[in-house]
């Protein structure tokens, strides 16, 4: 006999958070014909910083959007409720994306979801472990390809024009649409928009999303100002800093392995109308904010997302807080986004530390691996 499944009760009144798209439904380009394929991302904590605060310069208080907490580990699932939500409203059967990995591991759950076939182009060799495995255990059907995220992208543009299948890559615009829902999350929890908005860039989407969502809010008089748009590439990754595509990506934040991003100009159009900036870090200005938000913010990210912090300890060590607007500020808000979970990566966790060898069972091995006498 099987028994009806039912929602679980709720205590009264306990506020049941709806997923993005049904938290905000008047924003989107959704009807009540679209079909909501929701894991109920979003939500995601945003974690003042008091050590970071510290850091960076007396009058700054520093918050960290832990995206890694939505269900699939990373920001994409914001965009990916909506993408995979609007392919399902236009019955499509199958979806295609080419990823550095948090593409394919939230569009293999959402499509797992909606009962539609997921094709990942990966670029071999250079993905996490942990999104790896996502991506396989959804059963997408993963494809390594021996070439870069470029390379994979413009294969992927080249099956959609051929066979009818959906990519769910940021070049979709209902991914930017979900994704510039991080920027109002930000705004209801603060009362109005940072001073500063700090993200990693490598496809370009998510900051190109995010300041969508300030404006949209902004023109809506949901917050009285926008912030100042503040972008981070990794070095050996970094077209939009460099003004040109670069050929063979290089960084050990595989994430943002980017040389020629999708969303470029919308990148360029944050930072020139927020008065900001997209600027570069080195790998090892990567790794040490990635220790710094482990070991004293108590924070896993995986390396890309430390980018943003990164960025930030570096503009504070230029001074950057000594200048105009930001000398006559009595306080400095300031917003990183930590796009992705630390767990994604393990083995980049492992090779950042030293891993202990076992001690033999008895007391006084362990007192004396302890030193505790
Ligand atoms: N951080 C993480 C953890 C990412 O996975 C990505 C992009 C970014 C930052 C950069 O965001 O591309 O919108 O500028 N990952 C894509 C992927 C490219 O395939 O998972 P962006």
């Amino acid at each position: 006999m099987s028994v009806p499944v039912s929602e679980p009760a709720m205590r009264q009144g306990a506020p049941r958070w709806p997923g993005v798209i049904e938290a905000y439904r008047s924003h989107l380009p959704v009807s009540a014909q679209t079909p909501v394929v929701t894991l109920l991302e979003g939500n995601t904590p945003l974690i003042p910083a008091p050590a970071l605060s510290r850091k960076v310069h007396p009058r700054a208080r520093v918050f960290l959007k832990y995206e890694g907490m939505n269900p699939t580990g990373s920001f994409k699932d914001r965009g990916m409720t909506l993408a995979i939500s609007k392919a399902a409203e236009a019955k499509s059967v199958a979806v295609l994306c080419a990823s550095t990995g948090n593409t394919s591991a939230s569009a293999s759950a959402y499509a797992a979801r909606a009962g539609m076939r997921c094709i990942v182009l990966i670029p071999s060799g250079n993905i996490a472990l942990g999104k790896l495995s996502q991506a396989l255990i959804h059963q997408a059907a993963v494809v390594p390809v021996n070439g870069n995220f470029d390379e994979c992208l413009n294969l992927v543009k080249e099956i959609a024009q051929k066979f009818p299948i959906t990519v769910v890559n940021s070049i979709n615009p209902y991914r930017i649409e979900g994704q510039k829902t991080c920027a109002f999350e930000i705004c209801d929890v603060l009362g109005d928009a940072p001073d500063l908005h700090v993200t990693p860039v490598g496809n370009a989407g998510n900051i190109t999303a995010q300041w969508k969502g300030y404006r949209e809010y902004q023109a809506a008089k949901r917050v009285s100002r926008v912030p100042v748009m503040l972008g981070f590439q990794a070095k050996g990754a970094a077209p939009i800093v460099l003004g040109k595509i670069v050929a063979k990506p290089k960084t050990i934040a595989t994430a943002i392995r980017i040389g020629n991003p999708a969303s470029w100009k919308g990148a360029l159009a944050a930072v020139k109308e927020s008065d900001g900036a997209i600027s570069a870090v080195t790998d090892k200005e990567i790794l040490q904010a990635y220790m710094l938000l482990a070991k004293e913010e108590g924070v896993f990210v995986e390396p890309a997302s430390a980018a943003s912090v990164a960025g930030l300890l570096k503009l504070s060590a230029e001074r950057y807080f000594d200048r105009q607007p930001w000398k006559s500020r009595d306080a400095i808000t300031i917003v990183c986004i930590l796009t992705g979970h630390g767990l994604k990566d393990p083995e980049r966790a492992l090779a950042s530390v030293r891993v202990p060898k076992p001690v033999a069972p008895t007391m006084p091995a362990l007192i004396k691996r302890l030193k505790l006498c």
